[in-house]
């Protein structure tokens, strides 16, 4: 700092204003890694002022450059892509700058999930840098191309950029661009199921890493790997390596990384069929995914926590699911009750948050059924009153089940309730009027519905207006908003009786 400062003091005693300008980025840079954020602006700042005073544009841009590059990192997107807009307006002459310049606002565009716009003005960068004749800056282009391609789900292309970037990397001899190459075209070849090169690949990768001793690089490749295993049927070996990369992220502070690494492990679970275990897991990812800072980060996190969210309601569905296919009766019940139950909650006008924490319930809301004898669950013909007394234990066992897990929506009281009745004349605890969560008034009442319009082993089938003329008996059961919702949300439909 003194040399550059010395620098700048004589630069201007001898009116040389470039070296002034340069040396006060430099010094503007040096402050800003020791945190001191309005001496690295103001000597920007002064940069541009000194460079626009000398008409230097190129010098000018650089300045505006350095000050985007401080905005984006302290998460002030439209801030940064302002200042690299306006160095873009004045400095786009050199291809040198515009290239930097071009790849930042892909940077911007990406953490704001737009990746068309992302895609842009990568490809604009590359341009720029090939124009340059800068061969480092292209291996980078190609790179970030490449990973956009890949977000995207364009593998062609991804392939393609991939392979480029990683043909310089080599030439240049980067070899953490190297392993960023193998690793991230690895995931593309996962997703072809082109395992074996994935395998080669993050293998590669990790092998380069372990040489530079980049932890969270390696954490990534463990990542990788794993999934690899999962995806070949190597389960053991799988978990192995993913309770590796959650450990190496969370040792280095990765948010994103243990997060994503927790969501690979839990879709093994789910495939070994460790329901319990992969909830759990999904969410710690859940958790760690909202407190990612996406300006850190610098990527596609809003694309990558809906990708969490989906597997989330996948999970659960699927889980869902694992007990009507032992009673073939209620095949199907959990996916039509989440779907008129949501269809109620707006009605009600209840919020994204409530009508997920519905979806969630109601694929989970009979899974205490799992522990309820075969004989019975499957039972032809009318159950005698102590086989029903053991029916009305599921919502008990459900929340027996669901002890250990702690869900980023409530779904308790759906489980542990549905049953209940405005009258208190349900189960398990004859709870009576508002002391029903609304939430489980909602599935109870679309769970009567279901029940009556699907085939049971003791009766058909009702119609649609068969099981609205009965429910119409029914009313004291629940409270008269929940059962207006309903008419209004599923009554007024014609639904074909489902067979
Ligand atoms: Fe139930
Ligand atoms: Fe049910």
């Amino acid at each position: 700092m003194q040399g550059y400062q010395s620098a700048i003091v004589e630069a201007e005693r001898h009116n040389k204003w470039a070296v002034q300008a340069e040396a006060l980025r430099r010094l503007a840079v040096l402050h800003h890694h020791r945190n001191e954020r309005e001496a690295a602006h103001a000597a920007a700042h002064r940069s541009f002022e000194v460079a626009s005073a000398a008409g230097d544009d190129v010098l000018g841009g650089e300045a505006l450059n350095v000050v985007g590059g401080f905005e984006l990192e302290s998460g002030d997107l439209l801030a940064a892509a302002m200042a690299f807009q306006r160095a873009l307006a004045l400095g786009g002459s050199s291809p040198e700058l515009s290239a930097r310049l071009e790849q930042n606002l892909g940077i911007v565009a990406n953490v704001r999930g737009d990746l068309d716009a992302a895609l842009e003005h990568y490809q604009r960068s590359l341009q720029a840098y090939q124009a340059a004749r800068n061969e480092p800056g292209c291996a980078i282009a190609f790179h970030n191309l490449g990973m956009i391609s890949a977000d995207r789900s364009r593998w062609d292309d991804a392939d393609h950029y991939f392979e480029q970037s990683l043909a310089i990397a080599r030439a240049t001899g980067d070899l953490r661009l190297q392993g960023l190459c193998f690793l991230n075209h690895a995931e593309v070849h996962v997703a072809k199921q082109r395992f074996e090169q994935a395998m080669s690949g993050a293998e590669s990768a990790l092998a380069m890493f372990d040489q530079l001793g980049t932890l969270l690089d390696k954490a990534d490749a463990y990542r990788v790997i794993g999934t690899v295993y999962r995806e070949t049927g190597r389960p053991a070996l799988a978990e192995a390596r993913l309770k590796a990369a959650i450990e190496l992220s969370s040792r280095t502070g990765s948010v994103l990384s243990e997060a994503e690494a927790s969501r690979e492990l839990a879709l093994l679970y789910q495939v070994m069929g460790r329901n319990q275990e992969a909830l759990v897991l999904l969410n710690t990812a859940y958790r760690l995914f909202h407190r990612i800072d996406a300006r850190v980060e610098l990527g596609d996190v809003s694309g990558r926590r809906a990708r969490l969210e989906e597997t989330y309601l996948a999970l659960v569905r699927d889980w869902g699911q694992s007990i009507e296919s032992s009673d073939s009766y209620t095949f199907g019940h959990c996916e039509r009750v989440a779907e008129y139950a949501v269809q109620v909650a707006a009605m009600l006008g209840l919020d994204d948050h409530e009508r997920t924490t519905i979806r969630v319930g109601a694929y989970l809301h009979d899974v205490g059924k799992i522990r309820v004898p075969h004989e019975i669950l499957n039972k032809p013909g009318r159950l005698t009153p102590e086989e029903f007394d053991v029916i009305k234990m599921h919502p008990i066992w459900g929340i027996e089940l669901l002890a250990a897990i702690e869900f980023p929506w409530d779904i308790r009281p759906i489980i542990r309730w549905h049953h209940e009745k405005q009258d208190g004349t349900g189960y398990p605890d004859r709870l009576r009027g508002d002391e029903i969560p609304v939430a489980a008034q909602i599935i109870g009442i679309v769970d009567v519905y279901d029940a009556l319009t699907t085939t049971r082993s003791y009766r058909p089938a009702m119609t649609h207006e068969q099981a609205l003329a009965e429910m119409r008996q029914c009313r004291p059961w629940w409270r008269a908003e929940v059962y207006d919702a309903f008419v209004r949300a599923i009554g007024t439909r014609t639904i074909a009786a489902a067979a």
